[in-house]
Formats: structure tokens, sequence, C-alpha cells
């Protein structure tokens, strides 16, 4: 049984949490282990709506208005719950318990050695084999959020210690999506969680999204190896093909004959942020045809920029086979593989001490 969805009676009249469309609700209906899965959503005032699932605690939709008024989905996603079942792609999930690398998947931590599964060549990513992503969490329904919670068992993907995690989403009047994470551990352990939305601010994902124009306020982002493994550097942007401290076009450098674009396929890489105090925007987007904004926040010390270079069609939903850079990932984070790396932020988390990160997602259109 889900933690409060009893307790908790929300009638579908209820406008903030009233279904975009009953037919979706059901194609997202299902019982796994005898854990019931559901469509939530969160509706605002201002016209944007939210559609979450608590498998994989997964964004599944984001509608948000362009400058017409017309209301459009902005992120890639599948159709029904199956397709998340299957998904490769990790589409609006959250990712733990370690987001992005770690290394041969071997790390140590107090004098021990952990294992991980090897699940992306000799690397662990995301936490490893039906991780966090593919799980039921329990769900309760707030008054303008959701709160999603899963426990990951000590030893769970070779990980020590049981660490319950909480995910809540808020959809705010100003078109704000904050998502607030917070966790605790019964044994040290290494943690980074983050969200894996694509967008895709046409709102028509048979685009790609090579026309957005983003802007990152990072100075340096961190270099990897042939198997996207930060080699350990923080490299200046500036003048590079990852200079993104004015506003470029994704597309502009994308296609550079250059060693870490090529072993990306494009941008796939972690940016070391100036500011992470969450109260400016580290990352600005914007689309101009549709004149649709969005800007992300975070107390997250990094993000990966990651620009769909995996995707390649065998991906279906939104009536389209998802191509080749037709959505783009900003995945706040600790920096990837940093349980190897000790010139990065440290990414380990005692017993004792409450972790706790907020990212948001800020919608708007171009004046
Ligand atoms: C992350 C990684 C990418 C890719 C995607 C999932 O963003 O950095 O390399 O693995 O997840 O396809």
């Amino acid at each position: 049984m889900l933690a409060g969805l009893s307790a908790c009676v929300v009638s579908p009249s209820h406008r903030e949490h009233a279904p975009l469309d009953q037919q979706r609700v059901s194609a997202f209906a299902d019982t796994v282990n005898g854990k019931t899965v559901k469509l939530f959503t969160l509706r605002n005032k201002s016209g944007m709506a939210v559609e979450i699932s608590n498998y994989g605690a997964t964004l599944v939709s984001i509608h948000v208005p362009d400058q017409k008024g017309q209301d459009g989905n902005v992120l890639l996603g599948y159709d029904d719950i199956k397709g998340y079942y299957n998904g490769k792609s990790y589409f609006g999930c959250v990712v733990g318990r370690y987001a992005n690398r770690i290394a041969k998947g071997a790390f140590e931590l107090e004098g021990k050695q952990y294992q991980l599964p090897q699940n992306d060549g000799l690397n662990s990513l995301h936490g490893g084999v039906n991780s966090i992503d593919k799980q039921v969490w329990d769900a309760r329904i707030m008054n303008d959020a959701i709160r999603l919670t899963t426990v990951m068992k000590d030893g769970d993907n070779g990980y020590p210690g049981n660490v319950k995690l909480t995910v809540v989403y808020s959809l705010r009047a100003d078109n704000r999506l904050v998502i607030d994470y917070s966790a605790t551990t019964d044994k040290t352990t290494v943690l980074n969680i983050s969200n894996h939305a694509y967008f895709n601010l046409t709102g028509d994902p048979s685009n790609t999204i090579l026309n957005h124009e983003i802007n990152i306020n990072a100075d340096a982002f961190t270099p990897v190896d042939s198997t996207l493994i930060p080699t350990g550097e923080l490299k200046k942007v500036a003048g590079s093909a990852f200079d993104f401290l004015s506003f470029k076009k994704i597309g502009k450098d994308i296609d550079q004959e250059e060693q870490q674009l090529v072993f990306g396929k494009g941008y796939d890489h972690n940016f070391v942020l100036n500011a992470n105090d969450g109260m400016s925007p580290v990352v600005e987007v914007v689309e101009k045809n549709s004149g649709r904004k969005m800007e992300v926040y975070t107390t997250q010390p990094g993000i990966q920029f990651y620009t769909g270079n995996f995707l390649n069609g065998s991906e279906k939903g939104r009536g389209v086979a998802y191509q080749y850079r037709s959505g783009f990932c900003l995945e706040t984070q600790q920096f990837p593989d940093a349980p190897n790396q000790s010139n990065f932020p440290s990414a380990v988390l005692k017993p004792g001490e409450a972790w706790k990160s907020q990212t948001a997602y800020k919608f708007s259109v171009l004046k």
C-alpha cells in the first residue's frame, strides 16, 4: 500500500490534482510487487501541469504555455507505465544511489573496498541495476506537492547502508517546479541523487534541441576519458566549445572535432557551477520559436549537461521515435566519480547527518 494515499482523499475535481486525461491515468496505473503504481498531477493557476509517477519518482510530463499561451509538453517520455519499466534512457526519473558514473564500479570508503555492478562498459552508471529509477516509491499527496519516499537497502547494488530518501516535487504559482531531496543513512555511504528529465522546449519532440540557446554559469567543467570518467582536471571553459558563459546555441560548437565532444558524442559533461546557493539561476535556456524559457536553480555543486547523444530512435513516445539530440538533460549533482577523486567535493554521507538539496526548474516566456 502507498503510505498516505488512503488517508488523503482527493476528489478528482480538486483543481490542484485533477488529472489531465483519464485515459492516461489508466495507462499509468498498475501494481508491482503488491505496490500501487499511480499517476499524480500537480497544477497551478498559471497554466502549468506536471504529471508524476511514483514508479521511479518520475516526471512524466511538464505542460507549460508558450509565448502565445498555447499549452505544450516540454518533457520526453513514454505513453504508458510499461514504457518506463522497459526504458533504457532514464526519462524523467530520479537516479541514485550514485547518479552518473563510478569508475570500474569500484571505490574505497573507510578502508573498505566496494564493488558495484558494471552496467556501462566497465563503469557503474546511475546506481546500477534495478535501482531507485525502477522501484515503486511510497507517495503522499500534499497541497501543491507530491512527496515520494523510498529506502535503498544496505548492500543494494553493492552500496553500504540503509538510506532513506525523500523527494518532494512542488509546483509553485510562479511556474517553478521545485525538487527537494533529503536522505539519511545508518552506515557511511556515498550518495549522488539527481533527476534525469529530458527537455525539449519547442513542445514537439520531433525537433532536435540544437537551436535552443543556453547559458551555463560555470567557468570550468570536468573533462573525461573515453569512458566518460572525469580525469580529475577542472578545465576552464573560456573560448572553448564548452563556453556557455553567455547565451549560445547548443548546436553551435557541438560537432567540433574536439576530443571531449568526440568522447561524449556531443555534450555529456559535468559543469562546475560558479554559485550554488539556490538563489540565482545556474543555467538559463531559451527556445525562440515557442518563446519558452527555462531557468535552473540548485544547491548542488555540479550539473551534467547531456544533449541526448545516446537517443537513436529506439525509444518511442508522444507519436515519435526519439532521435539523436531530441532532448537535453540538466542533471544537478555531485561530481561524477567523486568517491574516487579526492579533489572533488565529497559525496560521503554519514550516520547522523541529514543530507538535503534543492533544485528548481522555472518556466516563463520571452517578453
Ligand atoms: C547520463 C549520462 C549519459 C547517458 C545518460 C543515459 O546523462 O551522463 O552518458 O548514460 O545518462 O542514457
